[in-house]
């Protein structure tokens, strides 16, 4: 998730993942200026980040559990498999950082299998954070768990007596294929500044595969996806007081080949007039708002951009199919 609060990126911190929480007027406001900036752009875009709103993230849940979406379901099964191999290239006993850590469940699963000594969650919504490390001490009493508010994109600031040896970043679910290359490469780098010369990342990615896959896991057949899609314009709605019909939106969902990319796209079914205090956008019928883009790197191309974002090295476990891979890389 780049730098600033509201650049380009999936599940920043502008604004929280729920709306309805106090905002800061001024972020609310540069918020509000980059959603219409981007609205209003030759080709006009959303950040994926306005997909999570409260409804968005329970969709977005549901999508984990369809039969086309594979990457939940093989990153947990490449996780069972090569538990042991990936726990000893990782190490025992190590500091756990978690960014957008959620419900803790995989980074509870990680703590067990590698000892850990330490877990420190971080995400923009702290009470269901703070919720999950209460189960994961109860879970594993021998572990210091800590939940910490923030976004790692934004700088995230830990707490000071957090060991600085031997910590591992993890940052599953191939959350990192929402990021266009230079703001992955920024982010990977952000993650490495978080540890020592001992430390490491370990991180999901979603590997290239036929276009029919992938693009059904994006296009389901319930229209789960669509509904995402579509409810970031909800979002958007109550954000900036836009008038966004949203059913008037098609989704779209098409395999990029040579960007290595899933897309999502809204297309305006007919001519939309859409307003907003102070402004608004004819979209004529068939013009796109772009929403998301999904990237299906391979090792190499992963590897290298590890290496720009200073890694020096890394190794890969992938499932049977070869569909997805944990990369485990040093600092
Ligand atoms: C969060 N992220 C890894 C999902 C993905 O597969 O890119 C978001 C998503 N968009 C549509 N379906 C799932």
């Amino acid at each position: 998730m780049p730098l600033n609060a509201c650049s380009e990126s999936p599940r920043a911190a502008c604004p929280p993942a729920d709306d309805e929480m106090p905002v800061a007027p001024a972020k609310a406001l540069a918020c509000r200026q980059e959603i219409i900036s981007t609205l209003l752009a030759p080709r006009a875009s959303i950040s994926p980040k306005y997909f999570y709103d409260q409804r968005g993230s329970e969709l977005f849940e549901a999508i984990t559990r369809l039969p086309e979406y594979y990457p939940t379901r093989t990153e947990h099964a490449l996780l069972q498999q090569h538990g042991h191999a990936i726990a000893s290239a990782v190490g025992r006993g190590r500091v756990v950082i978690e960014p957008g850590a959620g419900n803790c469940a995989k980074g509870l699963a990680l703590c067990r299998s590698l000892a850990a000594t330490h877990f420190v969650g971080v995400d923009i919504s702290l009470d269901y954070l703070r919720t999950a490390v209460l189960r994961m001490r109860q879970a594993l009493p021998g572990l210091d768990a800590r939940a910490v508010g923030g976004d790692i994109t934004a700088g995230v600031q830990l707490p000071a007596d957090i060991p600085r040896r031997r910590r591992l970043v993890f940052y599953p679910g191939s959350s990192i294929g929402n990021f266009d290359p230079p703001q992955a490469v920024a982010l990977l780098a952000q993650m490495r500044a978080l540890v020592l010369a001992d430390g490491g990342l370990l991180v999901g990615i979603d590997l290239p595969k036929d276009r029919a896959t992938l693009e059904a896991a994006y296009d389901d057949a319930a229209g789960v996806t669509a509904a995402f899609n579509r409810n970031a314009l909800v979002h958007l709605n109550r954000l900036i007081g836009s008038d966004f019909k949203p059913q008037c939106w098609r989704h779209l969902a098409f395999f990029n080949a040579a960007a290595s990319r899933i897309e999502m796209h809204l297309e305006a079914r007919s001519a939309q007039c859409v307003r907003w205090p102070g402004g608004g956008r004819d979209f004529a019928a068939g013009e796109r708002i772009h929403t998301e883009n999904s990237y299906k790197h391979t090792l190499a191309a992963f590897d290298a951009l590890l290496r720009r974002a200073g890694y020096a090295s890394s190794q890969a476990w992938t499932d049977a199919r070869g569909w997805f891979a944990m990369v485990h890389a040093r600092a």
